[in-house]
Order: C-alpha cells, then structure tokens, then sequence
C-alpha cells in the first residue's frame, strides 16, 4: 500500500471528502510519536496511508520542525509500498504562477542542521531523488484531473527554515539552476531512500519566492491546495497500484 504525504494545508482537510478512513494508526517510533496516519478507503477501490507532515486541526510543526524520521520510521513499520507527497513551494523559475503544478526530478540540498538519515548501511540503488514510476503517475494523474499548467520536471531546491530566504539567497538559487523552494522534501527524501522506499513529489506554486513577487504578488495556502494536490495524488495511486497500470 502507498502512503501519502499531506503538505501544505492538509491541517485544514476533511479527508471525508475524499473516502472512508477505515482506521487510525498511532505508531511509536525510536524517534518519538508519528503523526496520526489514516488507512483511506476512497469510493473507486484505491486505499491508501494518509498523514499530515504539519499536523491535524491546525498547523502544529512548521516546516522546520517537522519529524520526519518519526514519520518515515512509520511508513517503513506499516511496510508502505512507495511514497507519495506534495509540498508547497515558492516559484523561483521567472515562467511559474501561483497555483501552478511542478513534478520535480532533481534536488538541491542547502538544509544544514537537519539529521538525514537513520545511521543504517545506505541504500543499494540510486537512481536520484526522486521515484521515476511515481513522478509519471502524478504527471498522469494531473492531466487526467484536468490540471493544464504543469510542469514536469524542475530542480527543488531545500532551505532550512524556519525563516524565509533573502532575495540573495533566491537570486543565488536560480543561478544553481533551481527552479521552486521549499523547506521539507529533505530530508524527506534521503530518509526515504536510506529505508528503500521511492518517494514522487507534486509541488505546488503557493507563493513566488523572496525578491520575485513583483511577478505575481499573490499567495495561496488555503484548504483548496490540499484537496487539489490530494486529488491527483489519489488518482496516482491509483494508477500506481492498479493491475491493469503497473
Ligand atoms: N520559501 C520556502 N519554503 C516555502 C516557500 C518559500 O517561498 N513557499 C512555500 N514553502
């Protein structure tokens, strides 16, 4: 079974909306308490792990804050199969809006205090960040949803927090290539990966990043983020588990 990964605005879901959460798992781990994860049972047949990286309610662990190893530990206990996410992120590359989509296929880490891995013997394989099967169901899915600006493929770049970056820092990470900004796909990812487990991520455009503005003064972490990007992401997992679209 897939897990997936609330991000931003998952706090203010009613995964009601979207099926039948069968039950409730509060998993211990050596890092401390996961957060809630719900088995999903969704009306087309799909059941999935849900949880919300910054709690539930409200937002209780910004993005700085977040455990992730209790959370991964989690995912690895319940024996999830791959890892699916969205996280919301602010548009460095000039082409992206607010409310755009990006499926990113490369990484650029610039956290420097977090802990990115458990201390096992590192994983076999590595095919870069990011699961090739899991970034074309989302890519899939989103089309299938009806989502037209989408952007498949994009560097994201990963700053520690929990303040905001510069608009030097912005300027410096558009000249490394990087093309959207976010706080939590590392050590997401590394973790992930150190426990064999793919992890696709669907970003979206919440904001334009530091000193970027000008090119959309707008600004969207509303519940309807989190029921879109829940959306497609059910739609990939669905495609991802289904037989007749290995
Ligand atoms: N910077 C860092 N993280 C973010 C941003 C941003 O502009 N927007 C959403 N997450």
């Amino acid at each position: 079974m897939l897990l997936v990964i609330g991000g931003t605005a998952a706090y203010h879901l009613r995964l009601e909306a979207h099926g039948h959460v069968v039950e409730t798992c509060q998993v211990v781990t050596p890092w401390g308490m996961a957060p809630p994860i719900h088995r999903l049972s969704v009306p087309e047949g799909t059941v999935v792990w849900f949880a919300s990286r910054h709690g539930e309610g409200r937002l209780t662990r910004s993005a700085a804050f977040v455990n992730h190893r209790a959370l991964l530990w989690a995912a690895h206990v319940l024996e999830v199969d791959g890892i699916l996410t969205w996280n919301g992120v602010g548009a460095i590359h000039p082409l992206l809006r607010v409310g755009d989509l990006v499926v990113p296929d490369d990484l650029l880490d610039w956290t420097r205090v977090r802990t990115a891995r458990f201390g096992r013997s590192p994983a076999q394989r590595w095919s870069g960040p990011f699961w090739p099967a899991g970034r074309k169901a989302i890519v899939a899915a989103a089309h299938d949803a009806g989502e037209t600006r989408l952007f498949d493929g994009g560097t994201y770049v990963v700053t520690e927090g929990p303040r905001l970056e510069t608009a030097a820092e912005i300027e410096a990470a558009a000249l490394a290539g990087a093309d959207v900004v976010g706080m939590t796909l590392a050590p997401e990812v590394w973790l992930a990966a150190e426990l064999g487990l793919p992890l696709a991520s669907l970003c979206v455009v919440t904001n334009r990043a530091a000193g970027t503005a000008w090119r959309d003064e707008r600004r969207d972490f509303s519940a309807r983020v989190a029921h879109r990007a829940l959306g497609v992401l059910l739609r990939a997992a669905a495609m991802l588990t289904s037989p007749e679209e290995p």
